[in-house]
């Protein structure tokens, strides 16, 4: 098939044809009279090409799609990721136009307004993009299932692990025809269990190797690369939002953005169930922090001066500005589990 019949057959044209052939995407074969040959393979090619672009992958990307080791799968989870921060960062924007001009209606719209409402939006941008995966759990997540049995450490943070985990279960309380989402769902291990009780459920991870372990140990979790605070799922979606061990890589002004993010892709009457390493409030955690001092426990110390564990009481305290019915359960002074009810 020669170029204008292939691009006729795909509904493009020869000159987007000609383009990806420069980038290196097409190699279609070259007759004597120096005319392109389209085969059924390179037809299936641009057919690929022309779908990815339309999802907007770019062509770099594409190019290591069709001819990296990864799967397709990958690159196009890579790309909704993508597609969902650039969606909500548009609704921050279109919210700060809207309450810009809320304002102006009322006759009050200063110049300190317009201010403190573009610096808003500016501080939310700089959240979303800034956060970095200091402990890199890319490298972790071969030996993460191995590693939270390990005990014999002076400071187990995995200590109770299953059972914070089976008591999340209990509170949530799934049943048949719901949906939930485990955020920071690591090697699935918390997600697993509801998938037992028949429920299907999303797993959230923002590290693709951890994603691939959980992806191998249970196929039937719908893993997606996200970040809690741009999580790859519609509004009002699920009908339980679960994560554990997870929220404490967060610093405290991140956690408040994430249990909004929560709350948006939260159905109504949903709930929320983490577990987690935090503290009852500020002065529990200076307790806690003096007394591994005085024991001489430096492991302990540096452990959790190297994550942001929360201050239970703030979390508790937002979620209720926001209307949620909030119970809270205390396993050690680090071991928490929040369990909230959307109105
Ligand atoms: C200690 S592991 C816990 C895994 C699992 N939830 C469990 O209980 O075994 C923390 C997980 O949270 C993920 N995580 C940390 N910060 C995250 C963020 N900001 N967005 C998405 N995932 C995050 C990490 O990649 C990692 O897989």
């Amino acid at each position: 098939m020669k170029i204008t019949e292939a691009a006729n057959a795909l509904n493009t044209t020869p000159r987007t044809i000609r383009f990806y052939e420069e980038k290196g995407l097409l190699h279609p074969e070259k007759g004597e009279n120096g005319y392109r040959y389209y085969q059924e393979e390179d037809l299936w090619k641009l057919q690929t090409i022309l779908a990815l672009r339309e999802v907007g992958m770019s062509t770099e990307d594409i190019k290591d799609a069709l001819e990296g080791e990864d799967e397709i799968n990958t690159y196009l989870d890579l790309q909704r990721s993508a597609l969902y921060e650039e969606w909500l960062q548009l609704k921050d924007m279109i919210k700060t136009v809207d309450d810009m001009l809320a304002k102006q209606q009322e006759n009050h719209l200063t110049t300190e307004d317009l201010f403190t409402l573009s610096n808003q939006l500016k501080t939310m941008k700089g959240l979303r993009s800034s956060w970095q995966d200091q402990w890199n759990f890319n490298d972790q997540a071969a030996s993460y299932d191995q590693n939270i049995k390990t005990t014999g450490y002076r400071f187990n943070v995995h200590a109770y692990y299953h059972d914070a985990l089976a008591k999340v279960v209990e509170l949530v309380q799934a049943v048949p025809g719901e949906k939930g989402v485990d955020l920071g769902t690591g090697t699935g291990n918390l997600a697993a269990k509801f998938l037992s009780q028949g429920i299907p459920m999303i797993g959230v991870d923002q590290s693709e190797q951890m994603l691939k372990v959980c992806g191998e140990k249970h196929p039937e979790i719908d893993v997606r690369l996200g970040h809690f605070l741009s999580l790859p799922i519609m509004d009002d979606d699920v009908q339980f939002i679960v994560s554990s061990y997870a929220l404490h890589h967060l610093p405290d002004e991140e956690k408040e953005l994430a249990l909004r993010e929560m709350d948006r892709i939260l159905g109504a009457g949903g709930r929320i169930a983490i577990a987690d390493l935090m503290f009852e409030d500020e002065s529990a955690k200076e307790a806690v922090l003096a007394e591994y001092e005085r024991e001489g426990n430096t492991e302990a110390v540096e452990a959790i001066l190297d994550e942001y564990y929360a201050d239970r009481s703030r979390l508790i305290r937002w979620l209720e500005q926001r209307g949620f019915a909030v119970e809270s359960f205390q396993f050690t002074p680090i071991l928490h589990i929040l369990y909230a009810q959307k109105p």
